[in-house]
Order: structure tokens, then sequence, then C-alpha cells
């Protein structure tokens, strides 16, 4: 009985840890280079501040989106932040006076085009699924309203677009939402922001109002896991909003960027977890 126990045991460790090799591609080098980025951004807000830019969020009524947009006001790092999307949010108090919402139907967003003038940075954390809106309804979204979005704002003067992706986004695999993923990020690297920033978190950790079975059973199965292997699979909204505007505050050398997962961990909390 011990000996199946430890077998069980034994195997269930290399998993993880080839699951964990196979997951954080992320170089030693460019992880320590991440978390003093990430250390960086708190004393950058207040010179960021100072250079009165503005910003706007695509897909800013999601889960990401909320919390995005409330680290953006927290931090108040932009003298205007424009939310664009099908719907109103109701923001109450003060503190959300920086906040412009604009009402779109995507279908039509090049009628759109001067809501995505002047900004430096745009976010996007729009997205669907195969469940919601069929496999058409969720390229509309995943692959051409971020790419109008994406395009729209290169036009509009932005030189920073901020795009959450997913995990094993692969523009060449065979199952649609990778290769969904992966065509937009190549896509978007075509576009010619000056910076492209591409997060590619795990399952997000959300207290989800919106039924989605299958989405909840890897939260519960994976739940285990966030707390063995916090940055190997899965990921709280809270961390890729935080990452998000990190990266703004202080971006990468480089002209376009991809984080993995543990990337995304990396640069919201600054330091090896
Ligand atoms: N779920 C995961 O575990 C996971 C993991 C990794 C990456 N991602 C990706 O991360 C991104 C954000 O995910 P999330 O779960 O935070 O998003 P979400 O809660 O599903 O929200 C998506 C946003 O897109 C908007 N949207 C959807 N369909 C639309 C349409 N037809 N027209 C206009 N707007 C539309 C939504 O507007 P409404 O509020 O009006 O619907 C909302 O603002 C997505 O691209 C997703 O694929 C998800």
């Amino acid at each position: 009985m011990f000996h199946i126990g430890a077998t069980v045991f034994a195997g269930f460790v290399a998993f993880l840890g080839i699951l964990i090799a196979w997951l954080e591609v992320t170089p030693i080098e460019r992880q320590r280079e991440i978390c003093r980025m990430a250390e960086a951004a708190p004393g950058k807000e207040e010179e960021f501040r100072s250079t009165n830019q503005t910003a706007f969020v695509v897909g800013y009524t999601g889960e990401t989106g909320k919390v995005l947009v409330e680290e953006l006001v927290n931090r108040n790092i932009f003298q205007k932040v424009v939310l664009i999307g099908r719907r109103e949010l109701n923001y109450e108090g003060e503190k959300y006076n920086k906040l412009e919402q604009k009402v779109v139907d995507y279908e039509k967003l090049e009628d759109h085009a001067d809501l995505f003038k002047g900004h430096s940075v745009g976010f996007c954390c729009l997205g669907t699924t195969r469940g919601k809106s069929g496999v058409e309804g969720f390229k509309r979204v995943d692959h051409d309203y971020v790419m109008t979005t994406a395009k729209l704002a290169k036009e509009g003067g932005c030189g920073h677009f901020v795009l959450q992706s997913s995990q094993g986004a692969n523009k060449n695999s065979s199952f649609l939402y990778p290769r969904v993923k992966g065509e937009v990020e190549a896509e978007c690297a075509d576009v010619g922001f000056d910076k492209l920033s591409i997060f590619r978190p795990g399952v997000l950790m959300v207290d989800r109002k919106e039924s989605r079975p299958g989405e909840w059973f890897a939260r519960k199965v994976l739940a285990p896991l966030k707390y063995i292997a916090p940055t190997v699979m899965t990921c709280p909204v809270e961390t890729v909003a935080k990452a998000m505007v990190n990266i703004v505050l202080s971006p990468s050398e480089k002209p376009s960027e991809i984080f993995e997962n543990k990337a995304v961990h990396l640069l919201a909390k600054g330091k090896l977890c």
C-alpha cells in the first residue's frame, strides 16, 4: 500500500516538474530583469503622471478589464482613461472622474475612430468563448474586433499596445482557441506599434459571475496547483492587471515582448516566487 502511495506521489511530482519545465519558458536572466522592471515601476508613477498621457481600454466590462480599470484608477497615472465598450458600468466616486465611458457597436468600430485618437497607451482585454458565441462569433471578437482595435489605435497615434492573450497561444495550433490567439499576436506585431506587450496568462483565477462550466472545472482542478506552483498554470486577474500597468511604467527595452504566465506574475510582484 505504502509503495503504491509513494509511486503515485513520485509520479505526481515528476509530472509537476515536467509541466513546470515545459510551461515556465522565460529564461532565468530575463526573469531577473522582469523583476527589476516591476520593482522600478512604483517609483516611476509620479514622473509618468506629470507627462499627462491618456489611455484607452477595450474589454473593460470583463473580469480582467474591470480589475485593470480599478488598478488604473488607484494608481492614477493617466490624465484620462477612455473606456470603450458595448455597455456602460456604474462608477461612483471622485476617484473615477478621469474615466470616460464610450458605448460603441463593435461591428462598426471604424465609425468610432476618433475615440482611438491621441492615446499613448491602449489596453485590450477583449474576448469571448466558443461556448458563448460559437466558432464564428469567437473569431469575430477575439480576432476581428481585436485587430480592428489595434489598427485604429495605431492610426490614432498609440505608441504602446498592451494585449491580453493566453497561455498556449500558437498560430500553428490545430485547436481553435490557441490558434486564434497566436494569429492575433502575430498580426498585432505587424501593425507596427513602437511597443507591443503581449500577456499570456494561464487560467484566470476569478470568481466569475457568468456560468462557464469548463472554466469552473479547470479552476477547481487547478486550485491545489495554485498553492504548490502558483506561476505555472493559473493567474489571478489582479496579477494580470498589475502587470499591465507596470509594463507601461517600466517598459521593456524590446519593441515587442511576450510575457508568459510566470513573467506576468513576476512583472506584477517583482520577485522570483
Ligand atoms: N478565462 C480564462 O481563464 C483566460 C485565460 C487566459 C486568457 N484569457 C483571455 O483573456 C482575455 C480577457 O478574459 P476575461 O475572462 O477577463 O474576459 P471576459 O470577462 O470574458 O470579458 C471580455 C470582454 O470582452 C467584451 N466582449 C465580449 N464579446 C463582445 C462583443 N461581441 N462585442 C463587444 N465586446 C465584447 C466583454 O463585454 P461585455 O462585458 O459587454 O460582455 C468584456 O468586456 C480574453 O481574451 C480571454 O480569451 C482568458
